[in-house]
């Protein structure tokens, strides 16, 4: 190979819309507390989430989940949050997902995914298998088939229209979040082999992974307090 690449322009998007910059931990973070995340076995993971009232939009604790989520995401390496992973049933998740070039940050309330639409050439999506893992099943990582391109629709946390449009690992996160909040978790894609697998084996890394969340949070909040910002 001789071609000399020009590495692509960052393109990094807030809530599906584009900015010119954004810091690696989303500033709502910052101002957000650690949660418990519950694993696969917790019931509030197998109920479908109730949507985000209208009541409830633009409220401060509404704000506050939003910032709990981006905290608690960032300190377990996560990619993506869903409220029902942290207890609570409502239809909302966080993500910070790069890909190709693409970040996407932002969060979404009352989300409506629309899996594998024809691309903007028509050509159909296709389902791809990767390696997927889920805070909620922590420390496995399995195969499964997804769809490669994903739109989400949704609110803000203030009530303002949200869209984000994702391929390929984006669209895989999206659709694992949506999942979520339906009640779903990516092991159900797994044959019983590996099912049983997955949730035998994340045992081991409860206890490990939440002392790695407490003091990964502490870093973050320390770090944030140090720069002043
Ligand atoms: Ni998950």
């Amino acid at each position: 190979m001789t071609a000399i690449e020009t590495p692509p322009e960052p393109c990094i998007r807030l809530n599906g819309m584009p900015v010119d910059a954004y810091p690696a931990i989303a500033p709502d973070a910052l101002r957000g507390r650690l949660r418990p995340i519950v694993v696969a076995g917790d019931p509030v993971l197998r109920e479908p989430c109730a949507p985000v009232a209208a009541e409830q939009f633009g409220t401060p604790e509404l704000e506050q989940l939003v910032c709990d989520l981006f905290l608690t995401m960032y300190a377990a390496d996560g990619v993506g949050l869903a409220a029902n992973q942290v207890g609570v049933g409502l239809q909302l998740f966080t993500f910070d997902v790069t890909d190709d070039g693409f970040r996407e940050v932002g969060h979404i309330c009352n989300p409506v995914i629309e899996i594998g639409p024809p691309d903007a050439e028509g050509q159909a999506s296709q389902r791809v298998t990767d390696s997927e893992g889920c805070l909620s099943v922590p420390g496995i990582y399995k195969d499964v088939a997804r769809f490669d391109h994903a739109i989400v629709r949704g609110l803000d946390w203030q009530g303002n229209p949200v869209a984000v449009e994702g391929f390929d690992y984006i669209a895989r996160c999206f659709i694992h979040e949506t999942d979520h909040l339906k009640g779903h978790l990516y092991v159900d894609y797994l044959t019983g082999r590996h099912r049983r697998d997955a949730l035998r084996g994340m045992h081991e890394f409860i206890e490990p992974l939440a002392a790695a969340r407490e003091a990964r949070a502490q870093e973050i909040l320390a770090a944030a307090g140090a720069s002043g910002s």
